[in-house]
C-alpha cells in the first residue's frame, strides 16, 4: 500500500522570540518536547506548564531566573531549536490505514546470542535457521536482526566495515538468503539494521579518506584540521554517547574525526550528496535480496547543525552527552529521510518498506512529525523517554515505578490522532530487563513477566518483543568486569574511575546499567552452554533453572506459555491489533485497565501495577475472561502482578459501577 505523498512545506508554528510566554513555547511541537524532557529529568510533572503564573511567564524572564543555574543563553538556544521546525503534526481524519506493520508482533535478534550451530560459542545464521520454527510457533510476525554484517565489532556489530557482507563468525550471504527465505516460507517478515549515522573506522571508505583526506571520501567523514592557535583543542565540545570527547586525532592525517559513539566509528557525513547516494545504493541492494525493511541505528542523529558548533553546558549536564541539541533534531533530517523513502524504501510503483527510525531523545510531538502517515518519512520510531522512570536514567540504580509508565502512555495515546502510530517495547540489546528494573524479587518474576507480556501485547501499537523477554529473562549477576564485553560498559567503568569514583562504586554503576544483561546467550535448555552453544559463550550467562524454553514450552503456566496465547488471540482479534484503547479508572493508583473496541469486538484488559493484592469493581458477569495470569483469579481482587484479558460484546461496561 503506497503512503500518501506529502504536502508541500507548511509554516503551523509561529516564530517565537524571547518576548514569547512559556505557553507559546509549550504549544510548539519541539517546544513542548523539550519541556516535557527537561521536567522529567527534574522528576517534575508537566502540570507545572499549566499552571497559569508559569505559563505567562516571558522567556526572557524564564533566562533572567535560570541564569544562576543554566548558565548564559539556554533560552536562545533552545528558541533556536525551535524555530527551525515550522510544521505542527496533522492528526488526520478516520481510522489509522491498517497497514501490515501496525498489525505485526516483532520479535528482535541479537544475532550473536541467539543459537550457535558450529560451537565456536558466537551465535549465527545457521543456529538462527534451525530456530525459526520456534519464532513461527511463538506467533511472530516480523523479525528483525540486530547486524550481522561484516564487522570488527567493537560494539556488538553496530561498526560495520562491509554493508554488502556478513561477519565471518555468523556465516555467509547464502546463509543470509536461507533464513529471508525460511521467514518468507513460514509466513513471517524480516527486517535488518540499518547502520548509516556512522561506519566502522575499518570501512573502505574511512580507509580511503585516511589515505587521501583532500580526496573525494575526504568528505564521507567530518575530518577537520586543528586550530592553528590552539591544536590540541578537539574542533567543539561535543561528548561521545560511550564517554569521553566526540574527537578522536589522527595523527597520520593531522586531523580530527568526529565520532558520536566509540572512537572506531566515525560518524557520516551526510550534507554530502555522494553519502546519501551510497546509502540508498545499499538499501536497494539489500531490498533486492528480498528484506522487508529496516531498524534504523540512531537515524535522528544523521543531520548535523551546520558549522558543528559547541552544546549548551547546561543541557550537556542534563543528558550526560553535550552537543545533542545540534544533531537529536537536526536541520535537514526530515530532507533527508523523505529522499530515503523516496528513492530506496517507498520508490514510485514498487512496494513500500518498513522504516523504524532508533530515535534517541525524540519525544511523542517530535515523533508525530517524523511519522506522520502524511509525512513520507519514517514509518514507526523508538522513542525512549518512557525507559527511563522520573529523573532516573539507566545508569541510576533505581526501581522502576510502572505507575509512571501508566500515566505516560495515557498521555502518549492521548495525543495520537489517526495518522499517527507508536511502538510498544521494554527491552532490546541496550538495556538491561525489565522485571529487574521493576521488581527483582523472584517471587514475583513470572507474574510480572505476564504482566509486561499482557501490557505489550493487548494495548493500542506494535509490539516489538526482545529476545529471552518471552521466557521472563532478568539481569545477569555478573561479578566483575572481565566477564563484561560491552565497550560502553568498560569506557563507562574508565571513566567514572578516572572522576574520582571508587572501583565499588563504579563496578556497582556499571553493573546496573550494563548492555550486557540482555546481551547473554539465549536459554534454549537448562545445563551448561544452555543449548546455545556446545562451546564456550562469548559472554558468560549462567544457568537459571525454570527459565529455558525446554522447560516452559510445555508448561501452561510458564511466561512462554502465556506469550504465546497472548500472540494467538491478539492475531485473532481486529480489535486487539487497530481498536481504539480507552482508559477506565485511570485515578485508580496501581490499577491499569483499558478497552479495547472494533465495531464487533470488545476486550477489556486489568493489571494490577503493584507487589500487593489490590481491590478492583467487579467484573460485568457478561464478561468473558479469555486470558489470565492466575487462573479464574479472586473476584473483586488482583493478586500482585495479575493480569486479565476478558471478552466483552460491543456496548458493554466490564465492571458493575
Ligand atoms: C544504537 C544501538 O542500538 C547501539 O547498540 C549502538 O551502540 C549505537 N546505536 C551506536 O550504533
Amino acid at each position: 500500500m503506497a503512503r500518501r505523498r506529502r504536502k508541500p512545506e507548511r509554516r503551523d508554528n509561529p516564530h517565537l522570540d524571547e518576548s514569547a510566554q512559556v505557553r507559546d513555547f509549550y504549544a510548539h511541537p519541539v517546544g513542548r518536547d523539550v519541556i516535557d524532557k527537561l521536567l522529567l529529568q527534574q522528576g517534575h510533572s508537566n502540570r507545572w506548564v499549566d499552571n497559569p503564573i508559569v505559563g505567562r511567564l516571558r522567556l526572557k524572564t524564564v533566562a533572567w531566573l535560570a541564569r544562576p543555574f543554566t548558565g548564559p543563553n539556554l533560552v536562545t538556544t533552545l528558541v533556536k531549536l525551535v524555530n527551525a521546525e515550522p510544521e505542527a503534526p496533522d492528526p488526520g481524519t478516520g481510522a489509522p490505514e491498517p497497514t501490515w506493520w501496525k498489525q505485526a508482533a516483532f520479535y528482535q535478534i541479537f544475532p550473536r546470542s541467539f543459537a550457535d550451530s558450529n560451537g565456536d560459542g558466537i551465535g549465527d545464521l545457521g543456529g538462527l535457521l534451525a530456530r525459526l520454527d520456534y519464532l513461527a510457533e511463538l506467533g511472530i510476525d516480523c523479525v528483525w536482526l540486530s547486524p550481522i554484517y561484516d564487522s570488527p565489532n567493537e560494539d556488538g556489530g553496530y561498526d560495520v566495515r562491509d554493508y554488502r557482507a556478513v561477519m565471518t563468525e555468523m556465516g555467509t550471504l547464502e546463509d543470509l538468503d536461507a533464513v529471508i527465505a525460511g521467514c518468507h516460507a513460514r509466513g513471517m517478515r524480516i527486517i535488518l539494521d540499518l547502520v548509516v549515522n556512522h561506519t566502522s573506522d575499518q570501512h573502505e571508505w574511512f580507509q580511503k579518506a585516511l589515505a587521501d583526506p583532500d580526496g573525494p571520501y575526504g568528505d564521507y567523514y567530518f575530518l577537520l584540521p586543528p586550530d592553528p592557535d590552539d591544536p590540541e583543542q578537539p574542533p567543539n565540545n561535543w561528548k561521545s554517547a560511550f564517554s569521553g570527547p566526540a574527537w578522536r586525532w589522527l595523527p597520520e592525517v593531522e586531523r580530527w574525526v568526529l565520532h558520536l559513539f566509540a572512537p572506531s566509528q566515525p560518524d557520516l557525513n551526510w550534507e554530502n550528496p555522494r553519502v546519501r547516494d551510497e546509502v540508498i545504493d545499499l538499501c536497494r541492494w539489500w531490498f533486492d535480496r528480498g528484506i522487508d525493511g529496516f531498524r534504523m541505528d540512531v537515524i535522528n542523529f544523521i543531520s548535523k547543525t551546520p558549522g558543528l558548533p559547541d552544546g549548551h553546558d547546561f543541557v550537556g549536564d542534563m543528558v550526560q552527552v553535550a552537543g545533542v541539541e545540534h544533531y537529536f533534531y537536526g536541520p535537514r533530517l526530515h530532507e533527508f529521510l523523505r529522499e530515503l523513502r523516496e528513492r530506496a524504501f517507498d520508490p514510485p510503483g514498487g512496494t513500500p518498506k518498513l522504516m523504524v527510525g532508533e530515535t534517541p531523545g525524540v519525544g511523542v510531538e517530535t515523533g508525530r512529525l517524523l511519522t506522520g502517515a502524511d509525512r513520507g518519512e519514517l514509518d514507526l520510531i523508538f522513542s525512549f523517554d518512557h525507559l527511563e522512570s522520573g529523573s532516573n536514567t539507566r545508569y541510576d540504580d533505581y526501581r522502576y515505578d510502572l505507575e509512571l509508565y501508566k500515566r505516560y502512555l495515557i498521555d502518549y495515546q492521548e495525543r495520537l490522532g489517526s495518522n499517527d502510530w507508536l511502538t510498544l517495547f521494554f527491552e532490546n540489546h541496550d538495556n538491561p530487563r525489565m522485571i529487574s528494573k521493576v521488581n527483582p524479587d523472584p517471587q514475583h518474576r513470572v507474574a510480572l513477566g505476564k504482566l509486561l507480556g499482557t501490557l505489550l501485547l493487548t494495548m493500542r501499537g506494535t509490539p516489538f518483543i526482545y529476545q529471552g523477554q518471552e521466557l521472563a529473562g532478568i539481569n545477569e549477576p555478573f561479578e566483575s568486569l572481565d566477564e563484561l564485553r560491552d565497550v560502553e560498559s568498560h569506557n563507562r567503568y574508565r571513566t567514572l574511575v578516572e572522576e574520582g569514583k571508587s572501583e565499588d562504586e563504579a563496578w556497582a554503576q556499571v553493573l546496573t546499567s550494563s548492555r550486557d544483561h540482555s546481551r547473554i546467550p539465549m536459554r534454549w535448555e537448562p545445563g551448561p552452554g544452555s543449548g546455545f552453544t556446545t562451546g564456550t559463550p562469548w559472554l558468560i550467562g549462567r544457568e537459571d533453572p525454570g527459565f529455558s524454553v525446554a522447560e516452559q514450552e510445555d508448561d501452561t503456566e510458564s511466561v512462554l506459555s502465556h506469550y504465546r496465547r497472548l500472540l494467538a488471540l491478539r492475531r485473532r482479534s481486529t480489535a486487539l491489533r487497530l481498536g481504539d484503547v480507552e482508559f477506565v479508572d485511570a485515578d485508580r493508583s496501581g490499577y491499569f485497565a483499558w478497552f479495547r473496541t472494533t465495531g464487533a469486538e470488545r476486550f477489556f484488559v486489568q493489571l494490577n501495577l503493584t507487589d500487593a493484592p489490590l481491590d478492583i469493581p467487579d467484573a460485568d458477569p457478561a464478561a468473558e475472561l479469555v486470558l489470565a495470569s492466575h487462573g479464574a483469579g479472586q473476584t473483586g481482587t488482583l493478586a500482585p502482578y495479575e493480569s486479565r484479558v476478558y471478552s466483552l460484546r460491543p456496548n458493554t461496561p466490564a465492571t458493575g459501577d
